[in-house]
């Protein structure tokens, strides 16, 4: 499927289906749509002005055409009150008008951007790409008949825009097409389930990856880990037949004496919990899913891979450890007690508290590299629903400048993030009476606050950094906006935003 912008009027589009966005406050037939009207024998205005279609919020109305014409459907969607509209709802609309023309079974589609924003033209065309490719993403299907695969009909999306806008919306549709190509690709794998994308193969595929985009890759296996002093990211992997590892990718896009961005990343193949197994309590099953938990690892990889195509002048380091936490005879326990690799020993209180495990030897790595800035990426808590649902991301971090970077990008990228606290009271909880840390406190208070107070023992307070947990937002039940079920690449565009931001500003 492609996304391109088209020059023409509406009514001389050749794609068989027309998506218009109306206001509910300006639900009226343009000029630029009476050619259309005529075309589908006023079936428009007549829709319009007998109040079939309003514009309300989310309101989807289709017009056939009776006629025989190259344009079959007109897709009409509501946006509701102007006032009320914003980046995320248009957003939605789009997806909603794409996932429609799918089910019509149409090989095209013109979206008409014209009117849309016009004092930011850029972010319409960013919008209805992401929008157009994002919802269209077909899961990684693993099903035995052909048939009974998931298929879009869609091959080519149009954005219908004016002469004097199109260089400045097909920039914006480079843009969001290579990025959610990288979304796409990260869904895929954050789908594949870990007998399948174990440890082994997520090395194989980060190699694979990093020929493909020119970055370079270093894989530590696990005697090297031993070597090392990486004792936390051994312990969680353990238990498991596939062996832990830890990836460090680099992309030297920037200046040669230039200090990298850091991004680091959790990568849990797969979660039971361990020996603090993952229940099923009232028909939650908690383990369920637990193969996104190595989204942050993918992320990072892809978002290095973004940040290569799109040639953006930035140095970066990928950095993701890869374990999977199961239970066997060798797996670590709980009481365990383990020389992270800046040295600090940490008893285990809760093997299924492994993500801040292997990211306290991650992050302690970025560090010694001596980056400009860390970001780690983690499915750390699932307390983040109970503190701020599904709508946002908890931030949070050492150093405001850094903080506020990632803010601006969230609002660029349409993916929420919101600051949590990391004052020094909450961290009198981690205090271990045996060791340096524990991994977690004795009560559930604060559960993404403490994940992210954990992670600060194991950064240099003098480097930047800031904690995303990504563990609500990274894999969605339902079809709804952009995402569709299973894996969303949430932060992918968040990530390559901040990488945006930093390399624009040279
Ligand atoms: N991978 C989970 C967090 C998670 C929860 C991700 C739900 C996606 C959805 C993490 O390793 C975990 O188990 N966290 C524990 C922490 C607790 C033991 C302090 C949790 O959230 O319960
Ligand atoms: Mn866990
Ligand atoms: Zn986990």
């Amino acid at each position: 499927m492609d996304v391109k912008t088209k020059v023409c009027n509406l009514e001389q589009c050749d794609e068989e289906a027309i998506g218009l966005f109306f206001s509910e406050d300006n639900c009226r037939v343009e000029d630029m749509y009476k050619g259309l009207d005529a075309l589908f024998n006023n079936a428009l205005s007549a829709m319009i002005n007998n109040k079939d279609f309003k514009a309300e919020k989310d309101e989807i109305k289709v017009i056939y055409n009776t006629r025989k014409s190259k344009i079959k459907y007109l897709i009409l969607t509501g946006m509701g009150k102007k006032e009320k509209q914003t980046y995320f709802s248009f957003e939605n609309n789009v997806a909603n008008a794409i996932r429609k023309a799918r089910e019509l079974k149409v090989k095209s589609v013109a979206l008409s951007s014209i009117k849309l924003a016009q004092e930011k033209i850029e972010d319409t065309g960013k919008i209805l790409t992401f929008a157009s490719y994002l919802a269209l993403y077909k899961n990684v299907s693993f099903k035995s008949k052909e048939k009974e695969k998931e298929v879009s009909t869609i091959e080519r999306v149009s954005l219908i825009v004016t002469k004097e806008n199109e260089k400045i919306v097909s920039g914006a549709v480079s843009y969001a097409t290579i990025v959610s190509q990288g979304v796409s690709m990260t869904r895929d794998i954050v789908n594949t389930p870990a007998n399948i994308a174990h440890t082994d193969y997520m090395v194989e595929y980060a190699q694979k990856i990093a020929k493909e985009y020119g970055l370079k890759c270093t894989v530590f296996e696990h005697k090297q880990l031993e070597k090392m002093g990486m004792n936390c990211i051994l312990a969680v992997g353990k238990g498991s037949y596939h062996k832990p590892k830890l990836v460090v990718l680099e992309y030297n896009g920037g200046k040669r004496d230039e200090k990298p961005i850091a991004i680091v990343g959790k990568g849990v193949v797969f979660d039971t919990g361990g020996y603090s197994v993952k229940t099923s309590i009232f028909g939650t099953n908690y383990m369920l899913n637990m193969k996104d938990d190595k989204a942050g690892a993918v992320i990072t990889l892809h978002a290095l891979a973004i940040a290569a195509k799109l040639k953006l002048s930035v140095n970066l380091l990928g950095i993701f450890p890869l374990v999977e936490n199961m239970i066997s005879g060798e797996s670590y326990r709980v009481d365990d007690i383990y020389k992270a690799y800046n040295g600090l020993m940490v008893e285990v209180r809760n093997t299924d508290a492994e993500g801040r495990l292997i990211l306290a030897d991650a992050l302690a790595y970025a560090c010694e590299k001596k980056p400009k800035v860390i970001v780690d990426l983690a499915t750390l808590t699932g307390a983040a629903l109970i503190a701020i649902g599904n709508f946002a991301v908890p931030i949070m971090g050492n150093n405001k400048e850094l903080i506020e970077r990632i803010k601006r990008a969230s609002e660029k990228s349409l993916e929420r993030v919101w600051e949590f606290p990391l004052w020094e009271e909450y961290g009198e909880a981690l205090k271990s009476d045996i060791a340096d840390i524990k991994n977690v406190t004795d009560a559930t208070d604060a559960g993404s606050i403490i994940g992210g107070i954990f992670l600060k023992n194991f950064v240099k307070d003098n480097i930047p950094w800031c904690h995303i947990d990504i563990a609500i937002p990274t894999f969605s039940t339902q079809e709804k906006g952009v995402n569709s079920k299973g894996a969303t690449g949430f932060g992918v565009r968040l990530i390559t935003e901040l990488l945006r931001g930093y390399s624009v500003e040279k």
